[in-house]
């Protein structure tokens, strides 16, 4: 009943369920999905449905030492929740800040460990990425990502059939994309992001630049303003609330893994 369920993390989790130290550094225990938690249907999704007021913002590649927190300061003042695709090794040096995310509402998903074009690993290289990640993401905070969105949204479908089928997890590209990377400005982007969204927008943007992290405030009070509702990513799928999902720790270190 479990093996597909049973994500594979490393030494964090074995260190987490009770000091069992991992032989030669390769052994790994697994995290079990919650009871509660919807197997991945479709494999990618660029968009929610298209009715109601929901939308999703996402913040990719964090977290930074000040424009993130920053950020979680405007979006505490809003009440506003967010998803934030958190690059793996950014995650492992910035633990506080992941653990406040959670702290305050916000879904972590998986933006892989490095930041490759995942379109050009094998599956063994594939996994690595995700599951690395997961792991930093566990040592935090004691739960997992469970949806993954590619760097460069390059993966292809079977590699997104693939990774829903092994790790449960859809992979969740976007609807509105400001091209805030190109740093455009603040005003740009905020204008971007109001003129191109609808119900069940999934907004993609960065909480590594700062004009970005600047244009949230006139952004996110013109969608408040035009009755958009925020909710996470697994929210605007229909899915359980990532927050509120019942994770069960490890119970052991499988050393064969
Ligand atoms: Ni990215």
């Amino acid at each position: 009943m479990f093996t597909r369920r049973n994500l594979i993390v490393g030494s964090g989790a074995a260190l987490a369920c009770g000091g069992l130290m991992p032989a030669a550094g390769l052994a790994a225990s697994s995290v079990s999905l919650p009871e509660d938690f919807a197997s991945a249907r479709p494999d990618a999704v660029k968009a929610g449905p298209a009715r109601g007021n929901l939308v999703a913002m996402t913040f990719d590649d964090g977290p930074h030492p000040t424009l993130t927190p920053a950020l979680l300061d405007m979006l505490k003042e809003r009440r506003i929740r967010a998803t934030f695709y958190v690059i793996g090794r950014n995650a492992a040096r910035y633990p506080d800040i992941i653990k406040r995310m959670v702290d305050e509402g916000h879904e972590i998903g998986n933006h892989s460990w490095s930041h490759p074009f995942l379109s050009r690993l094998g599956s063994g290289g594939v996994l690595r990425e995700l599951d690395r990640t997961s792991d930093a993401v566990y040592k935090a905070v004691q739960r997992i990502p469970t949806t993954l969105r590619p760097p460069y949204g390059a993966l292809t479908d079977r590699q997104a059939h693939f990774i829903a089928k092994d790790r449960e997890m859809p992979t969740i590209l976007w609807s509105v994309d400001p091209e805030d990377w190109r740093r455009p400005g603040s005003s740009v982007v905020a204008s971007r992001i109001l003129n191109r969204t609808g119900p069940g927008a999934i907004i993609l943007t960065h909480d590594i630049h700062a004009p970005t992290v600047r244009a949230m405030p006139t952004a996110l009070d013109g969608l408040l303003d035009r009755g958009f509702e925020f909710a996470t990513v697994s929210m605007i799928l229909g899915r359980r609330d990532w927050s509120k999902l019942r994770w069960r720790l490890p119970q052991v270190a499988d050393a064969t893994s």
